[in-house]
C-alpha cells in the first residue's frame, strides 16, 4: 500500500485567496484601478525582489521594517536580495534609473501586489499582503495632497465602506525636523528610564520612532513631550495650512494625530492614514504621506513627491458583507448521450468566442443533476439537448432566472442565445466584474 505522506501546508502568515473569495479581490481591484486611471496614474510594474540595500537606504537602517521584518537572502551569485516590503522605494528606483524625470512632467503611477513583512501574524497583519499604492513624482504643492486624499476618500466611499476615518500630521522638513528632534530628544532624555527598552534604543538611534510606540508607558511621556507640528518652519506650516483649507473645500473630515510620524524614514511633512475603527488593533487600512528629499537622496535630482499605498487584505475585511447574490448569466449546456454532447460541445465553444460565459457536463450527469449543478453556478439559460431534440431538430431553453421555457430551432440556437432580447440584463462577463 502506498505510504500517506503528510500533506506541507503554507507558510504561516502567507494565506491563500481561494476561488470562493477571488471574485471580491477582482472587484475591489477593478474598481481601485478606475479610480485611479481617473486621478491620472498609470500602472508600473517592479519586480518582487530588489538589491537589499535599496530598502536599507530607502526605509532607513533604524526602523522596524528593516532592522526585524525584511526577509533578505543571498542568491546564488551572493548578492543580498529582498523581497520587497513596500513599493515606493522600487518605483523610485525604477523612476531613476529609467530617468522618467526627464520628461519633466508630474509622474504619477500606481502599483498593485504582494509585499512581504516578516511580522507576527494576527488578524489583518500578514507577511505575504497586498497593497495597492500611487505615487505621484515632481510637485511640491499641498493642491497633490489633498488631490490624492480625495482619490482614497473617493474610492473608500465607492466601496460603501462604512465610518472610514482620516488622520493627518506633519513631521515638518529638513530645515525644522532638527529642531524638533532635538527638543523632544531632551525631554525623553530626562524621561529615560520610565521608556520601555525598545523606545531605549530608538531614543540613541531613531527617536522620532518613539512617537508612535503602542506602549501606555511611553504613550503617556509622549502625550506631554514636545510634538512636531510645534516646531514646523514658516515653510512646512503654510504647506500644512493649506492642505488643511484645501481638505475644507473638498468636504474631506480628518482629525490631526501628532503622534503621526510612520514607520518609514523618508516622509517629510503631510503624514496620513486612514482608519477603520472596526478592525480593531490593525486598523490602518491605507498610509502614507509626502517624500519630498527622498529622490534626491537616493541619487536623483532633487524631486518632491507624495504617495499612498491600501492595504488590500484589511480593505477586504471593511467590505459591507455583499448584499444579493452573483446575478444569474450565461448558458449551461445540458446534454444527454455522445451525439448530443458534441453538438453541445460545438454551441459552448461558439457561445464563449462570442464573449458569453457557457459550459456544459462532462461526467455524464443525468439531466437533474446538471440541472442542479447549472442552478447552483447560476447560469441564466439552460439548453438541454437530448435525442428528441435531437431528431428535431430543436434544442429547449430554459431561463433559469424567470422561468419558462421554449424550443429553438438548433441552427438558430447560438444567434438566439447572443440576441439583446435573450441578453438582456446578462451582459456575459461584463455584469459580473460591476
Ligand atoms: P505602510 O503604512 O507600511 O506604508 O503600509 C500601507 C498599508 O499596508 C497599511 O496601512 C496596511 O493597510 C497595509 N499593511 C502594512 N503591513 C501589513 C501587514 N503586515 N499585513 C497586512 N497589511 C499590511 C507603506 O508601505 C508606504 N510604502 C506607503 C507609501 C507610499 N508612502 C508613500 N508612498
Amino acid at each position: 500500500m502506498r505510504k500517506i505522506q503528510s500533506v506541507i501546508k503554507g507558510v504561516r502568515g502567507a494565506p491563500d485567496i481561494l476561488p470562493a473569495d477571488v471574485g471580491r479581490w477582482q472587484r475591489v481591484e477593478v474598481a481601485t484601478r478606475r479610480i485611479l486611471e481617473n486621478y491620472g496614474y498609470q500602472e508600473i510594474r517592479t519586480p518582487i525582489f530588489e538589491r537589499t540595500q535599496l530598502f536599507v537606504r530607502g526605509i532607513g537602517e533604524g526602523t522596524d521594517i528593516v532592522e526585524k521584518q525584511m526577509y533578505t537572502f543571498e542568491d546564488k551569485g551572493h548578492e543580498s536580495l529582498t523581497l520587497r516590503p513596500e513599493g515606493t522605494a522600487p518605483v523610485v528606483r525604477a523612476y531613476l534609473e529609467h530617468r522618467l524625470f526627464t520628461r519633466g512632467d508630474l509622474c504619477k503611477v500606481y502599483y498593485t501586489g504582494p509585499m512581504f513583512r516578516h511580522e507576527r501574524p494576527q488578524a489583518g497583519r500578514f507577511r505575504q499582503f497586498h497593497q495597492i499604492g500611487a505615487e505621484a513624482l515632481g510637485l511640491g504643492d499641498a493642491a497633490l495632497d489633498a488631490e490624492m486624499l480625495d482619490l482614497l476618500s473617493h474610492l473608500f466611499d465607492t466601496l460603501g465602506i462604512d465610518g472610514w476615518h482620516l488622520r493627518l500630521n506633519s513631521i515638518g522638513d529638513d530645515a525644522c525636523r532638527p529642531v524638533f528632534l532635538e527638543r523632544f530628544t531632551r525631554y525623553m532624555r530626562g524621561k529615560r528610564e520610565r521608556l520601555c527598552p525598545d523606545c531605549r534604543v530608538r531614543l540613541a538611534r531613531n527617536p522620532l520612532r518613539i512617537l508612535d510606540c503602542k506602549v501606555e508607558g511611553c504613550r503617556r511621556l509622549v502625550a506631554r513631550a514636545p510634538n512636531p507640528l510645534e516646531s514646523l518652519c514658516e515653510d512646512c506650516e503654510a504647506h500644512f495650512q493649506r492642505l488643511q483649507e484645501l481638505l475644507r473645500l473638498l468636504k474631506i473630515d480628518y482629525s490631526i494625530d501628532q503622534r503621526l510620524v510612520r514607520g518609514l524614514d523618508y516622509y517629510t511633512r503631510t503624514t496620513f492614514e486612514f482608519i477603520n475603527p472596526a478592525l480593531g488593533a490593525q486598523n490602518a487600512i491605507a498610509g502614507g504621506g509626502r517624500y519630498d528629499l527622498f529622490v534626491g537622496e537616493m541619487g536623483g535630482p532633487p524631486t518632491p513627491g507624495i504617495g499612498f499605498a491600501i492595504g488590500m487584505e484589511r480593505l477586504l475585511l471593511s467590505l459591507p458583507q455583499e448584499g444579493a447574490r452573483e446575478a444569474w448569466v450565461g448558458v449551461f449546456a445540458a446534454t444527454l448521450g455522445p451525439e448530443a454532447f458534441q453538438r453541445g460541445l460545438r454551441i459552448v465553444q461558439d457561445l464563449r468566442r462570442q464573449g458569453l460565459r457557457a459550459a456544459l457536463d462532462m461526467e455524464g450527469r443525468s439531466l437533474k443533476s446538471q440541472m442542479r449543478l447549472a442552478h447552483k453556478e447560476r447560469y441564466r439559460y439552460v439548453l438541454i439537448l437530448g435525442d428528441e431534440e435531437l431528431k428535431a431538430g430543436v434544442a429547449t431553453v430554459k431561463d433559469m432566472a424567470q422561468g419558462g421555457q421554449e424550443q429553438v430551432p438548433l441552427q438558430e440556437v447560438v444567434n438566439r442565445l447572443m440576441s439583446e432580447e435573450y441578453q438582456e440584463g446578462d451582459r456575459g462577463e461584463e455584469n459580473r466584474d460591476a
